[in-house]
């Protein structure tokens, strides 16, 4: 059952793609100021439903909703302007602009244009402390999630979905990275969507945790719970469980 307070979320999602079943009948939502964690194995599926949310794959079955409106029919570009935000598992930056020309064409891509105050304010934000006339594409791994990052953060998205954020971090950075999601979730009162492989991560910093495996959401819950059910330690763990 999805709650009068979820303002993002889906139901009954059912995605074939070339004729193989992805996602079967998943549901999930989120509420603001909430950090859900997605969570499953390899090929799970948590990417494809991240595509489905944010609007690059259309669902056979099910529905995408933000508050009352249903996003089905819209199109990425217009769940982007409607306050949904998301990041890829790798962090592509243009190459050829430096951090300052990157972040005034991400202000000036969405209407109403912002200013150049709004990206100052997102940068120190996400703590991207790199000089602005650097090449984006000369940044490591953290500060290319960070500009992007700041890049969303300017349009005060409703919604932020993030595909393995932590990916290629190092231990400091992970950390980092955690206060920075909590702030997001509890000072602007962001809903974010985080897909992690490290449970230990998701168990520190997550109110709720969803299970995919195999296209199916298998469990739900507060993350002490969810690592300890038995299925999602089949699922995750295998034969090590
Ligand atoms: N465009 C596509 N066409 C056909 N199959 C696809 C497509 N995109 C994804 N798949 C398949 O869907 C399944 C789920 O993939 P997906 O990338 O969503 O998993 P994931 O849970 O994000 O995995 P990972 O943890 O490795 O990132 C995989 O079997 C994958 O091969
Ligand atoms: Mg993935």
């Amino acid at each position: 059952m999805i709650p009068a307070d979820a303002c993002f979320g889906c139901e009954g999602i059912s995605l074939a793609l070339g004729g193989r079943v992805i996602l079967k009948d998943v549901s999930l939502f989120v509420r603001r100021g909430e950090l859900l964690g997605l969570i499953g194995p390899n090929g799970a599926g948590k990417t494809s439903l991240f595509e489905v949310l944010s609007g690059r794959y259309h669902q056979q079955q099910g529905s995408v909703f933000l508050g009352e409106r249903r996003l089905d029919r819209l199109d990425i570009h217009r769940r982007a302007r409607l306050g949904v935000a998301r990041t890829y598992q790798s962090p592509v930056v243009p190459n050829a602009l430096t951090i300052g020309e990157t972040l005034r064409a991400a202000r000036k891509a969405y209407a109403p244009y912002m200013s150049a105050h709004d990206a100052e304010w997102a940068a120190r934000l996400v703590r991207l402390e790199a000089a602005w006339d650097r090449p984006s594409g000369s940044l490591d791994t953290f500060d290319r999630r960070k500009l992007l990052l700041a890049c969303l953060m300017m349009r005060r998205p409703t919604v932020l979905l993030m595909d393995e954020p932590a990916s290629g971090l190092i231990n400091t950075e992970i950390a980092e990275l955690d206060l920075l999601l909590r702030k997001l979730a509890d000072e602007y009162h962001l809903a974010i969507i985080l897909i992690e492989h490290r449970l230990e991560l998701l168990g520190a910093i997550a109110d709720r945790v969803c299970v995919l495996d195999l296209g199916v959401m298998i469990a739900e819950g507060g993350p002490e719970q969810v690592f300890g059910d038995e299925r999602v330690r089949a699922a995750y763990f295998g034969a090590a469980a």
